[in-house]
């Protein structure tokens, strides 16, 4: 008899999201988010085995003399958070820009000024590869104390054929390198560089980059930063289409700052994902809902921005669009790891319920990067990527903010992040 490695029993609440792998969770489904009180979960080779109350698990005959046993008394246990947007594949840092946001210079102006996303192609750019990874690994293992199980990676900080697919490799290797599992989306549509127009970029990206990445297969996705002033939606549009042809996944960053249409093109181009959408017009909402896209909304860069404008996720949520979340991680609009923060955001900004955000978080997250199969909700045969958080319940949540509310991280079965063991290394 092959006994489970690993139970985790006893949990106060156990959050399962139980039912919606095979559809991302939309409307009042949010709000199903499968609890089991007194939970238990039991792991073996990795992947989940049992789940259930622990009375259940228990009598399962999987767990036998030699499965480890982790009590989660008191606590509440979830799936591991999946962030399906993030742009942490880059060197240096921003900081000197707080002080232009601060006196109000705009985001695009700090662009069109040559700093922004170009600063961090210039940093990214004079950094070795090991630089580059060291950075990256260190804000990886930040997001894994904070509960992160599984983090989509874009490039986008290099804007040339070859600066981008050293991105792209670099991502492939951090994936065998460190616990958390990676998937890589090509953005080499992130900015236009000096010395081409929006046309002559998009050219090249269509013509050398994509067929280039899709060549090695370095990319999943491939995401297009859609705003007035970077790239059209006439641009936009060329280039999602051809990364279509060449069997790419779509994503877009839409309708983020300025109202273009971003949105409806979304839902002409059945992406997988529309990310932003603060100006989305109501069109564009219907429209998104209708072909199933998922609104990846990112409330930390709302609020990092500092303009009080926040998506209007309770109307996506009513017109029917399936609603994820994630940090937007980047060194200039979203400087930040912590998909907890992104729930508290989400629960005030967002007006999003406690059930809702935890869905949004885990098993709509995992749809918005493909990998509901394998992550995002406690179910047998799933991964078993699991967190014990060290809360009585789930409104605590988003109510006690600014802290690390994560006990222990589980990835593939192993305890990869332990508070306890971070108290004694402190004291
Ligand atoms: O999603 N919008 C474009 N890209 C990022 C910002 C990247 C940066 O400022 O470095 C975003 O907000
Ligand atoms: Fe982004």
């Amino acid at each position: 008899m092959l006994y489970a490695d690993l139970l985790i029993h006893s949990a106060q609440v156990m959050v399962t999201m139980k039912g919606h792998s095979g559809c991302p969770a939309r409307g009042e489904g949010m709000s199903e988010i499968g609890l089991i009180e007194d939970g238990a979960v039991a792991i073996r080779e990795g992947k989940i085995v049992a789940v259930g109350t622990t009375e259940e698990v228990l009598a399962s005959g999987l767990v036998g003399p030699e499965t480890r046993r982790i009590g989660a008394q008191g606590k509440v246990v979830s799936p591991g958070f999946v962030d399906p947007h993030t742009h942490v594949i880059y060197a240096g840092s921003r900081e000197n820009e707080l002080s232009l946001k601060l006196r109000g210079v705009p985001y695009l102006e700090i662009l069109k000024q040559g700093g922004g996303i170009l600063s961090t192609v210039r940093s990214t750019k004079q950094a070795t590869d090991g630089e580059i990874k060291a950075q990256t690994s260190r804000r990886l293992q930040t997001m894994l104390s904070l509960g992160t199980t599984t983090v989509e990676v874009k490039s986008g900080y290099g804007l040339t054929l070859d600066e981008e697919m050293r991105a792209l490799r670099l991502i492939k290797e951090l994936n065998h390198e460190q616990v958390i599992d990676l998937v890589p989306t090509f953005m080499g549509a992130h900015a236009v560089p000096p010395g081409f127009s929006e046309e002559e970029f998009t050219d090249y990206i269509i013509e050398d980059m994509l067929p280039n990445v899709a060549a090695e297969g370095l990319a999943e996705f491939c995401d297009v930063f859609c705003e007035p002033g970077v790239f059209s939606v006439n641009s936009s549009e060329r280039i999602l289409s051809k990364a279509k042809q060449l069997n790419f996944k779509l994503k877009i960053h839409a309708d983020e700052l300025d109202p273009a249409g971003g949105a409806e093109l979304a839902a002409k181009l059945s992406v997988t994902s529309a990310d932003h959408l603060l100006q989305a017009s109501d069109e564009g909402i219907t429209a998104l809902a209708k072909q199933g896209v998922i609104a990846v909304l990112l409330p930390a860069t709302s609020f990092n921005l500092a303009k009080n404008s926040y998506a209007r996720a309770r109307e996506m949520i009513s017109a029917g669009v399936p609603v994820a979340l994630a940090t937007d991680s980047n060194p200039g609009s979203s400087p930040t790891e912590s998909m907890p923060l992104v729930l508290t955001l989400a629960c005030l900004y967002l007006r999003l319920t406690p059930e809702e955000a935890l869905t949004a978080a885990t098993i709509n997250a995992a749809h918005a990067i493909g990998r509901a199969n394998e992550v995002g909700s406690l179910e047998v045969g799933k991964q078993g990527d699991v967190l014990i958080l060290d809360i009585p319940n789930l409104n605590y949540l988003p109510y006690h903010f600014g802290n690390n509310p994560v006990g222990t991280v589980i990835k593939r079965g192993n305890v990869v992040w332990d508070s306890k063991i971070f108290d004694r290394q402190t004291t």
